[in-house]
């Protein structure tokens, strides 16, 4: 069997015309949807990030106000920015782009962002709302992963699910995810004794470890559907997710590529939430 491709970019694109359309209308009625970046240091891969969620922003008709602040910022300072952030009625949502500098308390800035304006859904009642099915922001990850799931037909009913990694921006979430839909959930992670044991058995396979290569196609149950978080370099450069598409995609039935898979769905999910957020302070 040769997999079919779930195309992220096209899923990605279609959402996106959604958005501008929305967008448009809220701002026909003087309320265009306001997202607030805040970018602190000189990383490269964030300030490359935070460009692309600005240049999103303007192609959906979401106004962005970009904040770059010296890696030296004082904690404070960066609460300081959120708190008024939090009561500017022209900002529906917050994103402080992560990693922060080493003296700045991550959950700390996270916790100041107000739960309603958290369009990385990674504030703590974001995921305690996820966590016992209240409304909430999701994450974008494991949200355009559940579109994209959606997208390629996936029954997820009673079907084996199995997360490969535990992070609480991905693994976590995505596996409650999963579990809302009645799937059948397994998360494995470093530790897990017999990994292909437990992929072997997944009907739905999620890679997000952050592994080259890892998955491999004898790993993978024959017809599963495999959808890759992955984005690594491998020893070439090139990049490349956590499954081994060559040989996965003569295994499963529906697959992602990397790139043009999750991480165009990322970005989009974001623009959802950030339209999300206006529409609910209409
Ligand atoms: N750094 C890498 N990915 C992300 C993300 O999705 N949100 C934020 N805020 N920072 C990130």
């Amino acid at each position: 069997m040769t997999a079919s491709l779930i195309d992220g970019a096209a899923l990605a694109r279609s959402l996106r015309a959604q958005v501008a359309e929305r967008a448009a209308a809220l701002t026909a009625r003087g309320r265009p949807p306001g997202l607030a970046v805040i970018l602190v240091g000189e990383d490269a891969a964030s300030a490359v990030y935070v460009r692309n969620k600005v240049k999103d922003c303007e192609e959906s008709g979401i106004r962005s106000v970009l904040q770059r602040l010296p890696a030296q910022t004082p904690e404070a300072d960066l609460l300081a920015r959120i708190q008024a952030l939090n009561v500017d009625p022209s900002i529906h949502g917050i994103l402080v782009q992560l990693p922060l500098p080493a003296h700045i308390d991550t959950r700390r800035v996270i916790e100041t962002i107000s739960p309603d304006k958290d369009v990385d859904g990674f504030h703590v009642a974001s995921a305690g709302a996820l966590m016992t099915g209240q409304p909430g922001f999701l994450p974008c990850t494991p949200y355009g992963v559940m579109r994209l799931l959606e997208h390629a037909g996936a029954r997820l009913a009673g079907a084996e699910a199995v997360v490969v990694g535990r992070s609480n921006i991905v693994g976590k979430p995505q596996a409650l995810l999963l579990l809302q839909a009645d799937a059948t959930v397994t998360i494995c992670h470093s530790r897990s004794r017999d990994l292909a044991a437990h992929t072997r058995r997944a009907d739905v396979l999620i890679a997000a470890v952050g592994r080259a290569r890892m998955i491999t196609g004898d790993m993978i149950k024959p017809g599963a559907i495999v959808i890759d978080v992955g984005m690594n370099r491998d020893e070439t450069g090139k990049l490349c997710g956590d499954v081994d598409f060559d040989s996965a995609r003569e295994v499963a039935s529906a697959i992602t590529p990397v790139p043009g898979g999750v991480g165009p769905m990322t970005r989009a999910m974001l623009l959802v939430n950030t339209l999300e957020a206006a529409e609910r302070k209409r």
